[in-house]
């Protein structure tokens, strides 16, 4: 009998034992810096001479691992033995199959503070933000098990005398999983366990610069059980490996998280029908964002500075659902940006291994020159009043940093920096408030800070985001309670953590008997 699914609660670092525990994992961690990892197909460890080198982006000079690169012989071989498995594995119930996932979950969670401090040394996540990605990985294997066995009892169909109807949900066959490094454990996991709960087999590329957490996670499958071929780890480049994947005859969808550019290539290539293709490619494709918190004049004023701050700064700002645009109603504008700056300019910066350290660095160099590009444009479309600079030299970081009076259209406001910037936006009214937040190709989550109840009633029909909060920030969602994924260039709208989400992993066979 399992349970009702809970969340996994975060961990409360002020506590005591609670820090000291989780000093003691990142000593653990440390201690296992610089190792190397190899591809895996079919359950065989492949080592290749070619290597992706992961650093730790708070101190260039750590290496957390190097991982072997995969070239298109072995993506071959990966897709064959995702296919040849996929014959057996498609036999396995849905229960059955989910109680690999809550086996996983039971190992994630008794090593928690392990794999946080893995994100903490190879994605640059504070502590805080480290918990939660693993707490979220956590969420969706128990979250997605469940959702397995529901699907896999009896459907409710409209009786006819006389027939035995019955619906289920089968699987799709070969999945292709690319996720992004900024969830590496979370989106990455809950990813790949969909797919194979669902029943099909995947073949698991990494992001380049995270394939270690990756790595630690599919060792945790493996205890877990699953059967060899289920999931094939396959780091290697994305022009030459994802491509290959992608196009593949034997490819019967690809899941994937990151860029719009990316997404849309993907979409594409998927599109396109190759030899001995028997199947029109499925594509789950969640993408950037370009999210805003419009603030209106009877607003908490000190509430919405506090969540812009959070919600553009958590993690640099480098979350698809980080606030870049701050669009305040006039009467308000001066005194929200006020308290944003003064907020901003409090928050520590350096090595995120420290507990007290908010700001951590961007990921690595080509991200930090990205955003430090923006601040140039920024300092030609707006006022800067934050930041602006490049961070301590031993890392990849970048100041918080906040540019004031950006026009709507600038492109500040527009394109997705996926950094610590934020750029305010003066509104004459709510109407042109929610004019300005609906101006972008993007659609993943917004947030309204208001105690109008019918200029929050116009932002639930009218604001065209995914993922929309009243009164709060707009990143943070949490598995089952807050389904994810956006509308527009933001992508499919899959709804990662919710109801529908697995169905996207399946396809339903309808069976009728005349008695
Ligand atoms: P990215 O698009 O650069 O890379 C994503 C993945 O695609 C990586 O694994 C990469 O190796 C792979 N890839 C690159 N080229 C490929 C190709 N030609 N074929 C197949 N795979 C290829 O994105 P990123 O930098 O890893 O992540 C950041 C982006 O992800 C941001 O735009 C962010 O908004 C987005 N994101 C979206 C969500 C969401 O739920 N909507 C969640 C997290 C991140
Ligand atoms: N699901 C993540 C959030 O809501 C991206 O912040």
């Amino acid at each position: 009998m399992v349970v009702d699914y809970r969340p996994e609660p975060f961990t409360n670092f002020k506590d005591e034992q609670n820090r000291q525990d989780f000093e003691v994992a990142l000593k653990k961690v440390e201690q296992e810096l610089g190792q190397d990892y190899p591809l895996i197909i079919n359950g065989e460890r492949v080592t290749t001479d070619s290597k992706i080198t992961s650093v730790n982006p708070s101190d260039k000079s750590v290496v957390v691992g190097t991982v072997s690169k995969a070239d298109q012989a072995l993506a071959e071989k990966a897709i064959q033995a995702a296919a040849q498995t996929f014959e057996e594995w498609k036999k396995v119930t849905g229960p059955q199959r989910a109680r690999y996932l809550f086996k996983a979950a039971a190992i994630l969670r008794r090593r928690k503070h392990e794999f946080s401090a893995w994100l903490v040394y190879e994605a640059g996540k504070s502590w805080g933000e480290a918990d939660a990605d693993t707490a979220e990985a956590i969420d969706f294997l128990e979250f997605y098990g469940r959702e397995m066995i529901r699907l896999s009892e009896q459907q409710p169909l409209t009786r006819l005398d006389g027939e035995d109807n019955e619906l289920t949900y089968i699987p799709l066959g070969v999945g292709v999983v690319i996720p992004p490094w900024n969830f590496p454990l979370a989106i990455m996991a809950g990813m790949t366990t969909a797919s194979l709960v669902a029943g099909n087999t995947v073949v698991l590329k990494p992001a380049s610069t995270t394939p270690v957490v990756a790595a630690k996670f599919v060792e945790v499958l493996e205890e877990a059980g699953v059967p060899a071929g289920v999931v094939n780890y396959l780091p290697g480049s994305g022009s030459e490996v994802g491509d290959y994947l992608v196009d593949h005859q034997l490819t019967r969808y690809i899941s994937f998280t990151g860029s719009r550019d990316v997404g849309l290539r993907i979409n594409e290539r998927a599109a396109k029908k190759t030899d001995g293709q028997k199947w029109i490619k499925r594509l789950v494709a969640e993408m950037g964002g370009k999210d805003t918190i419009v603030v209106d004049k009877d607003a908490d004023l000190e509430l919405a500075a506090q969540n812009i701050v959070f919600s553009a700064f958590g993690f640099s700002g480098q979350k698809c659902s980080a606030c870049s645009r701050a669009v305040v109603h006039q009467d308000v504008y001066d005194e929200v940006l006020e308290k944003a700056v003064e907020l901003t300019k409090q928050l520590t910066i350096g090595n995120i291994k420290e507990r007290d350290i908010y700001t951590g660095p961007v990921i690595d160099e080509s991200a930090q020159k990205k955003v430090l590009d923006y601040i140039e444009i920024g300092k030609k479309e707006g006022r800067l009043v934050a930041g602006g600079e490049k961070g301590p030299e031993e890392g990849f970081f970048v100041q918080p940093t906040i540019f004031a009076d950006v026009a709507p259209d600038a492109r500040l406001m527009q394109e997705e920096i996926f950094g610590p910037v934020v750029a305010f936006c003066k509104a004459d009214d709510f109407d042109h408030a929610l004019e300005i937040a609906n101006n972008t190709e993007y659609g993943l989550t917004g947030s309204v800070f208001s105690r109008n109840r019918s200029h929050l009633e116009r932002a639930r029909d009218e604001f065209h985001v995914g993922n929309l909060y009243f009164n709060r920030k707009c990143t943070g969602a949490i598995v089952g309670v807050h389904p994810f994924g956006g509308f527009n260039m933001s992508g499919t709208d899959s709804k990662a953590g919710g109801r529908d989400y697995l169905l996207l992993f399946t396809q339903a066979k309808l069976v009728s008997e005349l008695l």
